[in-house]
């Protein structure tokens, strides 16, 4: 197995997990590009990925200067630019299928055949993802979690016609990051969504009852079952419209347990989003 990272990667979509994913793969050693849409937002993106890499620096876990690390970055526009050379292409786009599937299609025609392709979706079909591209054999989830230098999970999602030889290799460049692998099968939410959101839909349906406030709500999970993070301010650091679009997709395809309550669309609504706006279940200073 092996313990290096590969030595080109490219992420399309530099928002929050995406910029994380290119700045753990560049701290590693790897040569990164990140595809934005425009470069506006590739600018944006080059500058979440810079504040990353100087957090780590004076935390002292970076290894080497802040300068050279981003050296090893590029930004690119459209995935039509990545070089044949590309070994691992990651998308962290929005969770939409079908700008999923037209950002991977495009990134495997430019980066070759023998690239390794896989998606960052929290809760879609890797199957169904796969389905759409030539060779679905190079294709499988390595699902990141939030914020990712800090996290230690990756969970990577195996779909029916995924090389198992892509798994082993997968393994070893999270081991490689300094993080663990857990391997599952394709399924709606996966293992951690599935567990993870149902948990922060019933704390919501807690707070809409009255039953509790958030504050006492979260210490339940942090103190009474040692959560290092009650579910609803887990809601707020991923994001409470992501969440949302999770919960609809676990709605649709698991069944009545995922329904979101009326009091996450009433937040999504009013652009309570967490801690992305400072404000969701509990306020954040800016
Ligand atoms: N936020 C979380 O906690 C979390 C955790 C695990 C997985 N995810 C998954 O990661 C993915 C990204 O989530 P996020 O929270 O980083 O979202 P985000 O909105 O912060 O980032 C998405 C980025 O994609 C870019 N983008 C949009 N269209 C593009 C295109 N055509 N080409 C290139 N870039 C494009 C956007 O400009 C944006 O910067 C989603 O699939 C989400 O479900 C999110």
């Amino acid at each position: 197995m092996s313990t290096a990272v590969p030595t080109r990667v490219a992420v399309i979509g530099g928002g929050r997990m995406g910029a994380g994913i290119a700045q753990v793969f560049l701290a590693a050693g790897a040569h990164v590009a990140v595809v934005e849409a425009g470069g506006q937002a590739a600018e944006a993106a080059r500058g979440r990925v810079a504040d990353g890499l100087e957090e780590s620096a004076r935390r002292g876990t970076l290894d080497g200067d802040v300068e050279t690390v981003l050296s090893r970055l590029t930004l690119l526009e459209t995935p039509a630019g990545l070089g044949r050379d590309t070994d691992l292409v990651i998308e962290a786009v929005p969770e939409r299928a079908d700008l999923k599937a037209e950002v991977l299609g495009a990134a495997a025609a430019a980066a070759g055949p023998a690239a390794v392709l896989a998606t960052n979706t929290s809760s879609l079909s890797v199957t169904e993802l796969a389905a759409a591209l030539e060779r679905p054999s190079r294709f499988l989830g390595m699902h990141f979690f939030n914020p990712v230098p800090a996290s230690r999970l990756v969970e990577l999602v195996v779909a029916p016609e995924t090389d198992p030889v892509l798994v082993d290799a997968a393994r070893g460049w999270v081991r490689a990051l300094g993080k663990t692998g857990i391997v599952v099968r394709d399924s709606p939410g996966f293992a951690s969504s599935r567990l993870g959101v149902l948990l922060g839909l019933e704390a919501i349906r807690v707070l809409e009852e009255g039953v509790a406030d958030a504050e006492a709500i979260d210490t339940a999970m942090e103190l009474g079952y040692r959560h290092p993070m009650g579910p609803l301010r887990s809601t707020d650091l991923v994001g409470l419209d992501v969440r949302l679009a999770i919960a609809e997709h676990l709605h649709r395809t698991l069944g009545e347990r995922f329904a979101p309550p009326q009091l996450l669309r009433d937040k999504v609504a009013a652009g309570e989003l967490g801690r992305k706006t400072g404000r969701g279940f509990h306020t954040y200073e800016s």
